[in-house]
């Protein structure tokens, strides 16, 4: 399927954002690298599907069947997204079970290693599960150390570590700075050294193009709760056909195993070997409306959107003596979270409270050694006029 099946000509951004975004009538939401606000929509679709179901019974056979191929089309959207196939496509609840899947479904041998970018630096989410498999089963951490502030590092360095490893794990975009790691580089590597590949997805799926074969990862998790605008309790975990075979299911269930007369258990085929029990039906109607909103306008449209905004944020921003600035310069190399810390000690958290008070939502983000970032994360209902209130908010309570 083609993206271009889905995308309309043109947006009138106005328009959206009154129809489909009632809480821009009163508010400045850019938390969006946190929950975006889904749209009307995605409500009403949910609404639909849990009336539907009432109706004419949740577990009749046609409303079965309507549940089924409902995450049959969820799965194929997110195979377009992400340019797989859609079995490899497994519902999960949220970026943190995908990863603990990985964590916990390959056979790890003491010694064994997992090079992890940044430590710390990385989401908890894509950092407690590697520290607990070194706790619990004496697997080798090897933190790859950042070379900027931003979180990159040196491929050098990377080639390096990588040997003998087992998996190498990383965020695509950082939900820190933003930055956009080189993951189609560090697939490369991951690949002529025979290492696992493990990409973070949460911060790029829905704002920057992501496309598994590109990249070359075997596995990779997002939510459908952030950029791509879905209800929280739904997420994607990306099973590449090569890696499933050595993942052991996390859990088994009637939905994703067999049990044959003479006891011999036996898995299902992907995706349903990982998706033990029923899945959040509502959650996938409400992600395959959002994905299909997502995609009418498409990504490119999305990229440019967002960095119009975050442009406008950032270098308005970036002219305060106040405060010191994250992210790469080069907009290819960043995302649209604008990142930023006011000099006085510790007020990035007073900052995000007193933009609250005046209905402007952006987050406090920890960037290492004990300290917090702004975060401003713009999606495509977010408009330059925006940004500038933003901005000048800013001036006056940094002043
Ligand atoms: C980079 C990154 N990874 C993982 C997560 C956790 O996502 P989830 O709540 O879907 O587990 C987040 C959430 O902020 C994130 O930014």
């Amino acid at each position: 399927m083609q993206e271009v099946e889905y995308i309309v000509s043109e947006i009138d951004y106005g328009q959206l954002r009154d129809n489909d975004y009632p809480i821009t009538k009163k508010t400045i939401y850019m938390n969006n690298g946190a929950i975006a606000p889904t749209p009307l929509s995605t409500i009403k679709a949910m609404t639909d599907f849990m009336l539907t179901c009432a109706e004419g019974g949740p577990d009749s056979p046609s409303i079965s069947e309507y549940s089924m191929s409902l995450l049959e089309e969820l799965r194929t959207r997110i195979a377009h997204l992400i340019n797989c196939n859609h079995d490899e496509v497994v519902l999960v609840q949220s970026t943190t079970e995908g990863l603990n899947m990985v964590g916990n479904g390959l056979d790890w041998k003491r010694g064994d290693a997992i090079v992890v970018r940044g430590g710390r630096h990385e989401h908890y989410a894509n950092y407690l599960p590697w520290v607990a498999l070194s706790q619990k089963k004496g697997v080798q951490l090897r933190e790859l150390a950042m070379t900027d502030e931003n979180g990159y590092f040196d491929l050098g360095q990377l080639e390096k570590l990588v040997k003998g490893s087992k998996l190498l794990t990383l965020s695509h975009v950082l939900y820190n700075t933003g930055a956009v790691m080189p993951v189609e580089e560090v697939g490369r590597i991951a690949q002529e050294n025979n290492v696992l590949f493990c990409v973070d997805a949460a911060q790029s799926a829905g704002t920057i193009s992501v496309n598994v074969k590109k990249i070359g990862c075997d596995f990779m998790a997002f939510p459908g709760f952030k950029w791509l605008c879905g209800p929280t309790g739904i997420g994607v975990f990306y099973c590449s056909k090569k890696a499933f075979e050595i993942l052991e299911p996390p859990e088994i269930g009637g939905e994703s195993a067999t049990l044959s007369e003479q006891n011999v258990l036996a898995y299902l085929d992907m995706p349903a070997r990982l998706q033990a029990g029923f899945r959040n039906f509502p959650g996938a109607a409400g992600l395959e409306a959002s994905l299909r909103y997502i995609l009418r306008i498409g990504l490119e449209r999305i990229r440019k959107k967002n960095m119009n905004v975050a442009n406008i944020l950032r270098e308005e921003i970036a002219k305060m003596s106040t405060v010191k600035m994250y992210g790469p310069d080069d907009e290819s190399k960043r995302s649209s979270i604008v990142a930023f810390m006011p000099l006085k000690a510790d007020s990035s958290s007073t900052l995000v409270r007193q933009l609250e008070q005046n209905r402007i939502m952006l987050a406090a983000r920890d960037i290492g050694a004990g300290k917090k970032v702004v975060r401003a994360a713009p999606h495509f209902f977010n408009s330059e006029e925006e940004a500038s209130i933003i901005a000048n908010y800013i001036k006056g309570l940094l002043r």
